[in-house]
Order: C-alpha cells, then structure tokens, then sequence
C-alpha cells in the first residue's frame, strides 16, 4: 500500500493535524520478528499493519550471519531439544526464564523447516539436509547456515512471504508514542511520523507488537547500523511496561578495526565456526590460556573479554586489535563458506583474507536485555502490548549464544502474532485520550520551537562516547557513576535539541527522537549495571570480580514511575524439577569430541 504512496507535502513545522490510520494489530519493526508475527496475523485473518522507520528489509537480523540455531541433528545426531535448552540456559548464566528457554528449544527446528518451505535456500550435507555448523559454546554443530548471508536470506525470505500474501506494510515511519485507554490498562493506538512527508499518523489499534530490534547505536563501535536506537525499549518504558536486564549488553568478539567507517563491522562468529584461530601479536593462540577446552568457540562473552585483555594489557596490534586467521583454510573453501567476510575484507580494507590474517577487536552487537514480556504470549505488563525478538528480554539471560537470535525472532515473532491475533478478536477498540494526542504532538514538535541550537546528532555522538568510555566490557562503580551523570546533562541538553527547514526527511528531527530514546536506554542500562553488584555473563565489574549466585541468581526489573526510572531485584522464575536435570555442564563442554 505504501509503496506507491507519492505524497511529499510541503508541511508547516508547527501544523499538529494528523492523519488517522485504523488497524486491529499494529506491529512496529520489520525484522524477523516482526514479519514473522505479520504473517502469523494475515494466516488468522487479523488486520494486522507493518510499519518501521528504515526500509523494508533492512534489518539488524542481517547482520546474524553465520546461521539459525535449532536442534535438527543433522551434522550431529545427538543433538536434541533437551541440549540445546540446556546449553542456552547455562551459558546465560541462569538468568532466563526457563519457560522461554523451553519452547524456544522446542519450536526452533519447526520454525526452520517453515523458513527452508518458504523458500530459504540453505546450505546442504552430501544427503541434502539442511547443513549445519559449530558455534561458540553450542554443545553440537547446530548452526543451520547459508554461507554467511544467513541473516539476510532470513529477511530476503520473510519479505517475499510478506508480499506474496500482500500484506499491508509502511516503511520510513516512525513511531513516537504508544498510547493506553483512558484506564491505563490498555494499549489504544500509536503516534507517529511519515518520514517521507513530515506527515503525522495517527494508528487506532487494539494491539502493538514491538519487534524494534536493539539499541547498539548508543555505543561508538557497534555491529549495528542506524536504526538501532532502542526506540521500542523507549516507547514501551514511557507506556509503563517493565524491563529487564537492561545491563546486559552483548559485545561479539570480532568487530573490523579498519578503516574507521567501518569500525564495529561485524566479522561473524562463522569463521571460528570454520576454524578461524585467533591470536595475539606475540603470535600465542591466547584462548588456550582462557578456555583451553573451548578455545576460539568458547561462549560469547569469555571470547570478547579474552580479546579485550589481551589488548588492554598491550599484547595487541598496533591498531588495538588481535589476529583472526582463516588462511589455512584455503581460498576456495573460503570463498564458498564466508563469501561476504571475503568480499567485506578485500573492499573496505583491502585485505585478502585468504592470504593475510584479519585484525579484530570486540564490537557491541545485541542487547540480552529488554522489555518483559509473558513466557507463552509475549504479552507485557500492558494489555495489548506485545514485544518480540531483540527488544524483549527473557531468553538469554546474561550471555546470548550466537545464531539463538534468528531462531528467537521466528519463535517468538510468530507467537505474538498467534496472541495478538487472538487478543482482537471481538474485542472492542479503545479510545484514545484526546489530551494524551495533543500532548504527544506538543512533545514532538518542540525541536521546531527550540531557539537553542543544540544539535541532536552531535547529543547521539556523545551518548556513543560516554556509553564507550563508562559502561564499556569492564565496569565499576565509579565509571558507572560518572556515565549516568554524563547521559544527565545529555538528557537535559536533549530537551533543548532543535531541527530547521521542512518536516519532509528531517533528519535533525529525527535525530531528536532517537536521542529521547537513546537517554532513556542509557539510564537504564547503566542503573541496572550499578544495581548488579557481581560479574556474570557480558556484565563485568572490576570491583565485583566474581559471580554471586547466592545474591545474583536474580533479574532486575526496570520501571518509570512518575517519570522516575525505579530498580527492583526479583527472583528468576524456579525451573522444574526435571528441568534441572536436563541441565548437563558437561554435556555443555563435550561439543568438541563431536566436531570433526
Ligand atoms: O557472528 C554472527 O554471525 C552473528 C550471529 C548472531 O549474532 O547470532
């Protein structure tokens, strides 16, 4: 529908009309998840409307290369539901919810079997069964893969289903603003913006799945692109809705160093999947000193925070890197496994990696973190609200295994479309406040009333610093300190930002909403890293070294509560019985006799 929409009006910068857009189920965010959930709505024949503030397609989800994780045993017949429910609550450091963890361990093999039947193209075994590949930390090769563009045939995939079934979706709109009925109770509509015209949208809906992806782009050097402002983690906290974890960011082991417009660029996990080695510029492969056993596929977070040692501690390059060496490999084989790391290198940094080492450092690539959200529905504290993928939190804990994202996305994004879809049937709409619309408007017209001059993309280049230099990989109390007082006065600068010219494609407009959201990630971050006073998974302290299970086996649960950002520590959900026997650490550590 909206691709042949042609209005690029000329509007005044303080016009507050709006348009009003009606659907039963608005889904914001075009990744995995929340074309998932659109396809999931359209096959229960709910009316259901995709918006997202980039291009269709263009997703974070691509950046997941190196595979979608699910227990089909192909490569490995030991394999089972069992292990890798197991493995991802282990090496999440038992900070997810188990439930999540069960049926994502249980579903993830059917959603890639739908993925191959709506067209994917994987790779192949001499059999013809979907391929599969090793990863850090996986028990067994359960990497379902197509070379290292699995991401994006993800997406590729989804979006040809999407407009197969004509699905109505609106690409370059952003929403600003989720609203609840007069009761507070229930989600009524969102406010938003037509990018392309400045236009304001107003969406009357009975249901909101968030399916916005991550906040990555609040550090300096991050795998992410600019999209991921946290703008659904914002939007769900200003609507009441609890989040969780928030201090858990991931850092994947491999970002480029150079050249600097590509620092952070992701180097997938694949090719230490294909047998990459790392070492330092002494030339010692260093994880044999870390996890001898596990060494380069060792978790996630032991790899990153190996490499940053080794760094910080000077055995490093001269660009503040470690090698990464796939060249044994051969060119062939290379070109076949990990295309797009070999075209990346040779490009941008003109480096043939068949024949040279590459240089890494650590990069900000997911956030374990997000909104909270009920186990079976994907349901938040809000009725009708409903989150799915990277902005929710609950399955992985403190430490995300790689390639459990894009089975995630299709688990839980299709979820959500079942509950959603479910939710509006014969329900009634709600209305939405006319005071709650007005005041909304007021909000995001203000930068063109601001006389203060203060640029908002220079706000979202300090945030990245202070994010970078404070809450980095290793944290303490005064660093985190010092960040939060940092991200205070950016918050108080960020309501003086100011935008010129036409509504049509402003992005210093723009700009401003993703700093509004920005500070509120930020906060949250960082008080809940001050409130985990303990090192487990990607959250390290320096002055809290070690992990506490007695006091830290806990999530902790972030609030805005009359426009105060509020902590609470509660209890992870007790796993059952026989739940807990499934848990096998030395299952968990036996994947390398597997691999050959
Ligand atoms: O390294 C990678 O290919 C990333 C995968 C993931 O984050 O799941």
């Amino acid at each position: 529908m909206w691709s042949t929409d042609p209005s690029i009006k000329d509007i005044e910068q303080l016009d507050d009309s709006y348009k009003t857009i009606s659907c039963d189920v608005l889904i914001v965010g075009a990744g995995g998840a929340g074309l998932r959930a659109a396809i999931e709505c359209f096959e229960r024949g709910t009316n259901a409307l995709v918006v997202c503030k980039s291009l269709m397609g263009k997703a974070h989800t691509v950046m997941a290369e190196g595979g979608i994780a699910a227990s089909l045993g192909n490569v490995d017949p030991q394999d089972s539901w069992q292990v890798h429910f197991s493995d991802t609550m282990v090496e999440g450091q038992f900070l997810s919810n188990w439930r999540i963890a069960e049926i994502f361990a249980k579903e993830a093999p059917d959603r890639v079997y739908e993925l191959e039947y709506y067209g994917a193209l994987f790779d192949r075994t001499n059999e013809g069964k979907i391929m599969q590949r090793p990863f850090g930390a996986h028990s067994y090769r359960r990497l379902c893969y197509i070379g290292d563009r699995t991401g994006l045939e993800l997406i590729r995939t989804l979006e040809d289903q999407i407009l197969a079934r004509n699905i109505p979706y609106m690409d370059e709109v952003e929403i600003t603003c989720i609203f609840r009925d007069s009761s507070g109770t229930s989600v009524s509509g969102c406010l938003g913006i037509n990018i392309r015209s400045g236009e304001l949208l107003l969406f009357q809906c009975k249901a909101v799945i968030l399916a916005t992806g991550g906040c990555g782009k609040v550090y300096h050097v991050t795998s992410n692109s600019w999209e991921s402002t946290g703008d659904g983690i914002a939007l769900a906290c200003r609507a009441g809705a609890e989040l969780m974890d928030m201090e858990m960011i991931q850092f994947h082991p491999t970002g480029m160093i150079y050249p600097a417009g590509v620092r952070g660029m992701l180097i997938t996990e694949a090719v230490r999947g294909e047998g990459g080695i790392l070492t330092n510029v002494k030339g010692e492969r260093f994880m044999e000193k870390y996890d001898p056993k596990r060494l380069e596929l060792s978790a996630r977070d032991v790899v990153a925070r190996s490499i940053y040692t080794e760094i910080v501690e000077g055995r490093g390059t001269p660009n503040g890197a470690v090698y990464l060496d796939i060249r044994h490999r051969g060119a062939e084989y290379i070109k076949n496994k990990l295309p797009s790391m070999y075209y990346q290198f040779l490009e941008f940094a003109g480096v043939d990696i068949s024949k040279e080492k590459m240089e890494v450092a650590p990069t900000v690539h997911y956030q374990m973190g997000g909104i909270r959200v009920d186990p079976e529905t994907c349901e938040t504290n809000i009725q009708g609200l409903y989150a799915a993928g990277e902005v929710a939190c609950g399955l992985h804990g403190a430490n995300r295994l790689g390639g459990n994202s894009l089975s995630d996305i299709l688990v839980f994004g299709r979820r959500a479309g079942i509950a959603a879809s479910a939710k509006v049937k014969d329900s009634p709409a709600q209305q939405i406040p006319d005071e709650s619309i007005r005041a909304e408007i007021g909000r995001i017209l203000a930068p063109f009333k601001s006389t203060e001059n203060v640029n908002p993309f220079a706000l979202k280049e300090k945030i990245a610093d202070v994010m970078w230099k404070y809450v980095g990989i290793v944290r303490n109390e005064q660093d985190l300190r010092q960040g939060l007082t940092e991200i205070g006065i950016i918050r108080l600068d960020s309501k003086k930002v100011q935008a010129k010219g036409p509504r049509a494609f402003n992005q210093s407009w723009i700009d401003s909403m993703a700093v509004w959201n920005m500070v509120l990630d930020c906060e949250a971050i960082i008080r809940s890293a001050l409130e985990r006073k303990e090192s487990r998974g990607a959250h390290t302290r320096s002055d809290y070294p070690k992990k506490d299970d007695d006091n830290w086996k806990v999530n902790v649960v972030t609030k805005c509560e009359q426009g105060m950002m509020v902590q609470k520590i509660v209890p992870v959900p007790k796993m059952p019985e026989e739940y807990e026997k499934l848990i096998n650490r030395e299952e968990s550590l036996s994947w390398k006799k597997n691999v050959k």
